[in-house]
């Protein structure tokens, strides 16, 4: 079984770090392939929560090897202190159990200020991004001649690009920022910090791909793990209130360079229930004291932006696509316990759009923000499931509901969560 992806199926946030964490002991290396800081993952065990951003969550093992692929945007600002968190707390994170790849984009400062900008002019309607200068990174990248790949910052030629390239965005500044242009970028502070954090990043640096390409001909076992959610992907979401990358299962092949044919488990991550954090249509959610009651049962607040996340019903319709898209063989279901106390418990199963019943999922927001949800609504378990270990030992109710949810999805649930720990995890088969 070489390569093994874990894929958020909803709006980001399902706790895939958990389940990379525990899948990561089977595998010897652990790739993060698409998004940047923009995503965050927290990983509990032995009493201690550790929150990362960029970092695979693979690092906490010993013998693997983690690896920052080619479709990953990085701020290397933020990197280096995710490296200094983790080792003041005893976490090894060097050149021997990290790699960072040379084709991978660097943010750059302009982007964060342009994340900014974009998201002030066009306020109507905001993407409601995580101001971290993904977007606009990414932008770059497709555009080409103003972008910064990793291996670019250690050729001679960096200083002089780097110089004509912050004209350029500093024009670009001026005519964007509605306050007349006072944002501008200095290329002397920026050669100054970039080079500096290009020296500190030096040895994990290298050709990931051509890594990547030798573990999975010599049959590795290798994870990929993937940040954000299905629905956030930037072709297959609800665009324009997407991420900038493919966030499905789609996005493994190409943010990491391996062929499809090597993939071969995918696992996706589905909550009990639903959450979105940012703008944009959410057919099933519960502005109202159910989505307050799901929001502090499970501590929903962005872990990057500590944003509350919009909460509702588990939207069937969508996972279902989102695991048809991703090519999910099995399911992990999170966060079971946080419907412990909840009397009755709703399924959207199918949307009415103007009129018409439909189980796809439709490809305009126009039209998601038209939908009806249609529900099916089953008995709660009222009862704590923090301490269930085994599929056995869940109260008939919430196994009804597992079933229930496996059916509509249309595959097989394989583990379900009860708790953030490590321990809190039951393996049905
Ligand atoms: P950006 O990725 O910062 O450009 O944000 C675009 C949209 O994706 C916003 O609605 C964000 O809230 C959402 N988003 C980005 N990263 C995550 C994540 O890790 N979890 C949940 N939502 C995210």
């Amino acid at each position: 079984m070489p390569a093994t992806c874990v894929i958020g199926l909803q709006w980001g946030d399902e706790a895939k770090g958990k389940v990379v964490d525990v899948l990561t002991q089977k595998n010897e290396i652990c790739v993060r392939y698409q998004g940047g800081a923009n995503a965050g993952h927290t990983v509990k065990f032995g009493g201690q929560a550790f929150k990362l951003s960029l970092i695979p969550s693979g690092i906490f093992h010993h013998n693997v090897k983690s690896v920052v692929a080619n479709g990953v945007v990085l701020d290397p600002a933020r990197f280096l202190e995710e490296i200094e968190g983790l080792t003041s707390r005893g976490v090894q994170v060097d050149a021997e159990n990290l790699a960072l790849s040379n084709r991978l984009h660097v943010i750059m400062p302009w982007h964060f200020l342009e994340d900014r900008i974009m998201n002030s002019l066009c306020a109507h309607e905001p993407i409601g991004s995580t101001m971290r200068g993904i977007g606009q990174c990414y932008r770059d990248k497709v555009g080409r001649s103003m972008a910064f790949r990793l291996g670019d910052l250690y050729l001679p030629s960096f200083p002089e690009r780097l110089k004509e390239v912050t004209q350029i965005k500093n024009q670009y500044l001026y005519g964007m920022n509605p306050d007349g242009g006072k944002e501008q970028v200095s290329y002397t502070e920026t050669l100054e910090k970039y080079t500096a954090y290009a020296e500190k990043l030096k040895p994990m640096v290298t050709d990931t791909t051509a890594f990547l390409l030798n573990a999975v001909d010599a049959d590795k076992n290798v994870l990929f793990e993937g940040a954000q959610g299905a629905l956030l992907d930037i072709d297959h979401g609800t665009f324009p209130f997407v991420t900038s990358s493919n966030s499905s299962g789609v996005g493994v092949c190409a943010g990491a360079g391996i062929p499809a044919k090597f993939v071969k488990n995918v696992v996706g991550i589905m909550k009990a229930y639903t959450t979105r954090v940012g703008g944009g249509p959410f057919p099933t959610e519960q502005d109202n004291e159910i989505g307050q009651q799901i929001r502090d049962a499970g501590h929903e607040y962005g872990t990057v932006t500590k944003r509350p996340r919009r909460c509702g019903w588990f939207d069937a319709v969508a996972v279902r696509y989102t695991s048809r898209l991703s090519g999910v063989d099995t399911l992990s279901l999170m966060l079971l316990d946080v419907l412990d106390q909840m009397p009755e418990i709703s399924i959207c199963t199918a949307y009415e759009i103007n009129g018409e019943r439909t189980t796809d999922f439709p490809a305009l927001v126009e039209d998601l923000y038209e939908v009806k949800p249609v529900y099916e609504t089953m008995p709660g378990w009222m009862s704590d499931t923090t301490g269930c270990r085994n599929y056995s030992d869940l109260p008939d109710n919430a196994k009804r509901y597992v079933e229930r949810l496996e059916q509509i999805v249309g595959a097989k649930v394989g583990i379900v969560s009860v708790g953030p720990d490590r321990e809190q995890t039951i393996f049905r088969d």
